[in-house]
């Protein structure tokens, strides 16, 4: 029901584990020598998904411990067993997936869900080939860009591959495939993307060597790991703008993933004048932040150094390092932000959510660039200016962009665009919430489960008064 004041979200939260490190340890794990533990593994409809595959595959996999500290334990084999393969909705899953298998002996076909089945294959199928691998469609109407997909296993060859598109899934696909290539596989991208494979690779023995634009893999089996996995900055993303967003908010996130390929969002919002403080954990160090401190974030909300600065690359520490901290957000008056198309890369699964938050900002907001998004769960452009309309939000498409006018108030929508994509679940959940509405229905707001399952009862559970 519309007109209820939000109550403000006081508390703290553990975000759930994050989603590619999850996804990367399940497939490392699953050809690796002995058993891989993963602490804080992400439990949701992505991972679950992985977790399928990798067992049909023939290797181990256990859940463990409950949902506050979920453990995964993956027994690997030296020889994937030959299976049909169902990844669900996890593009991660099918197309590391190919390159994992390609320089295996064996046969498998790769398939998913509806939304799975429409998106783009060819980037990686593409450079895979070049490399030996033997990829068909599996489908008799099929074609090379899409699931179903067969792979047989045949010899790779190393060498240099560039690759032009900006995606982590491409780069990491091929650094998979290069474990089985005949020589060391060095792949070149211009534009960095988010690193987790090169800095899981040598937490299970792998070497890797990794320089500005392009990473170096050597063949070799990988040998199982022990990790501990931090909550998924992209999740955070969610419950930090619903603490914004509700004034007289306080929400601390505990132990977030901060990779410098995951942060750009942080920045995004510190932009926008969010009341946000970043704590690096263990040492309990704060990141620097532009006027100093972070306990002086609120005064300097200007550009936190999240990015490439000296300081942040000490921090973020060698390549195997995973840098995490707690996050703390306040109730806030957001003012309009831009997204330049060099931004995306740092930030492409928080685009809805961003896109929300400019929503409520004062002025006009202009995101540019967000060609990759199109082939998101659902064309996140074209879905997230649905949402934005159905929020009464003015918001125009203009080419690969979103021009987006914030307004005081949302108007309460009828329906839920959801479009079975869990980031817009999630957005139509924050709304709901800071709002003061009623949820979503159950069914809308299912497909959420992807990445974070229970997300609107753990931020209910936080309402204060
Ligand atoms: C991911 C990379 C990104 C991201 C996806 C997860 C990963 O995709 O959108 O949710 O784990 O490598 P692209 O590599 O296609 O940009």
């Amino acid at each position: 029901m519309s007109g209820t004041k939000p109550a403000p979200l006081v508390g703290e939260l553990r975000v759930p584990g994050d989603k590619s490190t999850t996804q990367r340890a399940l497939l490392l794990g699953a050809v690796a020598e002995g058993e891989t533990l993963v602490r804080g593994a992400l439990r949701a409809g992505d991972t679950l998904s992985t977790a399928g595959v990798v067992a049909a595959l023939g290797a181990r996999v256990a859940w463990e411990g409950d949902a506050a500290a979920p453990r995964l334990r993956v027994g690997g084999v030296a020889a994937p067993a030959s299976a049909a393969l169902d990844c669900g909705n996890a593009g991660t899953c099918a197309r590391l997936a190919l390159g994992l298998l390609a320089g295996h002996v064996g046969h498998w076909t790769l398939t998913g869900d509806a939304s799975l089945r429409g998106r783009p294959m060819r980037r990686v199928v593409a450079p895979l080939i070049s490399l030996g691998a033997r990829i068909e469609p599996a489908a008799l109407d099929g074609s090379f860009d899409r699931l179903p997909l067969s792979v047989e296993g045949a010899r790779l060859q190393g060498g240099r591959l560039e690759i032009e598109l900006p995606s982590a899934q491409v780069k990491s696909a091929l650094l998979l495939a290069g474990l089985r290539a005949d020589a060391p596989l060095t792949v070149a991208q211009h534009v960095p993307t988010r690193d987790h494979t090169e800095r899981l690779l040598p937490r299970f023995g792998v070497r890797v060597q990794v320089e500005p634009g392009a990473v170096t893999v050597h063949p070799g089996r990988p040998r199982a790991a022990t990790l501990d996995v931090p909550g998924d900055p992209s999740s955070a993303a969610f419950a930090l703008l619903a603490a914004l967003l509700c004034p007289g908010s306080e929400l601390w996130l505990r132990d977030v993933g901060l990779w410098p390929r995951r942060t750009g969002f942080l920045r995004a919002l510190l932009a926008a004048g969010a009341d946000l403080m970043v704590l690096r954990r263990r040492a309990t160090t704060a990141l620097s932040f532009a006027g100093g401190t972070a306990g002086a974030a609120r005064e300097t909300a200007g550009p936190v150094t999240l990015g490439e600065t000296a300081e942040t690359r000490a921090f973020a520490g060698p390549p195997d390092d995973d840098p995490r901290g707690d996050l703390r957000a306040g109730g806030s008056t957001l003012t309009a932000f831009d997204i330049a198309p060099e931004d995306v890369p740092d930030l492409v699964d928080e685009l809805p959510v961003l896109a929300l938050a400019a929503s409520r900002a004062r002025g006009t907001s202009r995101f540019a660039g967000l060609a990759e998004l199109r082939f998101k769960e659902s064309d996140r452009v074209a879905t997230t200016a649905e949402l934005l309309a159905a929020l009464g939000v003015p918001v125009q498409v203009r080419d690969d962009g979103l021009e987006i006018d914030g307004v005081a108030e949302w108007r309460e929508p009828a329906m839920w665009p959801v479009f079975e994509d869990h980031r817009l679940a999630l957005c139509c959940a924050v709304a709901a919430i800071s709002a003061g509405w009623d949820l979503p229905p159950r069914a809308a707001l299912a497909a959420g489960e992807v990445s974070w399952p229970g997300f609107a009862e753990a931020l209910g559970a936080l309402r204060a008064g």
